[in-house]
């Protein structure tokens, strides 16, 4: 079948490299993609929420599977836009309708699902300008650290956690009176601050049945030892060695069952990826937030560990028939490092050439464009290298092996990923 991965980042090629390798797949496509998904798709130069085009395409290239890497077109409504769409709705589509994607797209929303089934989770208010008077005494009321969460999406910038109170108010003030974030701050949650290690886990789900990726550490300060600015993502590891069977099966049980059978019990049918973001307190999960698609780096380590075939994964979910899959995972450990551009994650330079390319090494395009065949750097996230190995170490010796081959000007990869397993 043709297939088409709605999206341009390493997440994306991934999604691509690992689709390429299915006997399924026929033609496969990216929108808008980048030059590594060039590589081993058709570049579309399409917006990931231009419906109307994606249509277009679609039809032009009797594409039957559609898979939504961001979360953009999936809270806007890709799927449902599909289902009304006489001539589109028989076309798969991987990610969730706009009412489930709502987990994403408001915390308000995904604390009150989280409470409604008794799935653990910070304790929380939610508060509006007309509540600033209360939010604010609830602020007093409360311990340092302060955390703030804009309600809707606010491209992961929407998290404050300030130790002052005084400051705490003032960001307040400014999130619901001045909108900080735009419409994204109109409603904030005020939550309580959990201290622990995070985990990304990864569930596909048809809506009945579910399948349980491998686990994965995500790295996300741009600076060594967790210092600086926080990014999309620098780097990650596949499986996390502090997370054994038992911590694996409370979060199993605590939390993923009920999130599915509380999809269930909403009437809120979900086909694709659930992103759980987890900290694990003490030696409890307790879920800090829900995404509805795949985390970037995270799915650089996580996808080349599965053995199965993606779009039998895929037609599976389609088909409400997960339960018939059996998953298979490749004992290695996978290791990513992300190398970035100069100034990332504020402003940075982009136009940059690429040097040092090797096609036999897992080099996943992040932020990249082929310009005049040349390969040049396109965003802040540039390239994510993976490497396996049978441990940790070795697989990081070997992608900063790779990455050491890589040049452009001003790169910049954090040297210290895993340094903390
Ligand atoms: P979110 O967008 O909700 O995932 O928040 C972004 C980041 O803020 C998370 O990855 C955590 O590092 C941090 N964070 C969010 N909520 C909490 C919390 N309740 N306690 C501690 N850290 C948090
Ligand atoms: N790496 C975190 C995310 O994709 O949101």
């Amino acid at each position: 079948m043709n297939i088409l991965v709605i999206g341009g980042g390493g997440r994306e090629h991934t999604l691509c490299w690992k689709l390429k390798q299915s006997e399924h797949c026929k033609k496969l496509f990216a929108a808008p993609g980048n030059a590594g998904t060039a590589e081993c798709a058709t570049n579309l130069s399409i917006g990931v929420s231009d419906f109307e085009k994606i249509k277009i395409a679609v039809l032009d290239h009797q594409i039957e599977l559609v898979i939504v890497g961001p979360e953009e077109p999936l809270v806007l409504g890709i799927h449902d836009f599909f289902l009304k769409d006489p001539a589109l709705m028989k076309v798969g589509i991987i990610g969730p309708k706009k009412k489930a994607a709502t987990l994403e797209g408001s915390k308000a929303f995904a604390k009150a699902f989280m409470y409604r089934h008794n799935i653990p989770t910070a304790a929380y208010k939610e508060f509006t300008s007309e509540t600033l008077v209360k939010a604010e005494a609830f602020l007093e009321k409360s311990n340092p650290p302060y955390v703030l969460k804009a309600d809707g999406l606010a491209a992961g910038k929407g998290v404050l956690i300030l130790d002052d109170l005084k400051q705490a108010k003032k960001e307040l003030r400014q999130m619901l009176l001045e909108k900080k974030f735009g419409k994204a701050s109109r409603k904030v949650v005020i939550e309580e601050f959990l201290n622990g290690i995070e985990v990304s886990c990864f569930v596909l789900t048809d809506g009945k049945n579910y399948l349980k990726l491998p686990m994965a550490k995500d790295y996300k300060r741009i600076g060594e030892e967790d210092t600086g600015l926080n990014t999309g993502g620098m780097g990650a590891v596949s499986p996390i060695p502090f997370v054994d069977d038992l911590f694996e099966q409370k979060i199993s049980n605590q939390i993923i069952k009920p999130t599915i059978q509380g999809l269930k019990k909403d009437k809120i049918p979900y086909k694709g990826f659930i992103f759980i973001g987890l900290i694990k307190v003490g030696d409890e999960p307790k879920v800090i937030e829900y995404n509805v698609r795949l985390g970037d780096p995270e799915t650089e380590a996580v996808i080349p560990r599965i053995k199965n075939d993606l779009v039998e994964l895929f037609q599976s979910v389609q088909n409400e028939s997960l339960d018939t899959i059996k998953l298979e995972i490749y004992p290695e450990v996978a290791a990513t490092v992300m190398a970035v551009s100069k100034g990332y994650p504020e402003s940075y330079q982009k136009g940059k050439i690429i040097k040092g390319l090797s096609k036999d090494k897992m080099i996943f395009h992040a932020g990249t464009k082929l310009i005049d065949e040349k390969v040049q750097t396109a965003g802040g996230r540039v390239l994510a290298v993976t490497s396996m190995a049978k441990d940790h170490k070795t697989a990081l010796h070997k992608t900063y092996e790779t990455l050491s081959k890589i040049s452009f000007e001003g790169i910049y990869y954090r040297k210290d990923i895993g340094f903390d397993l």
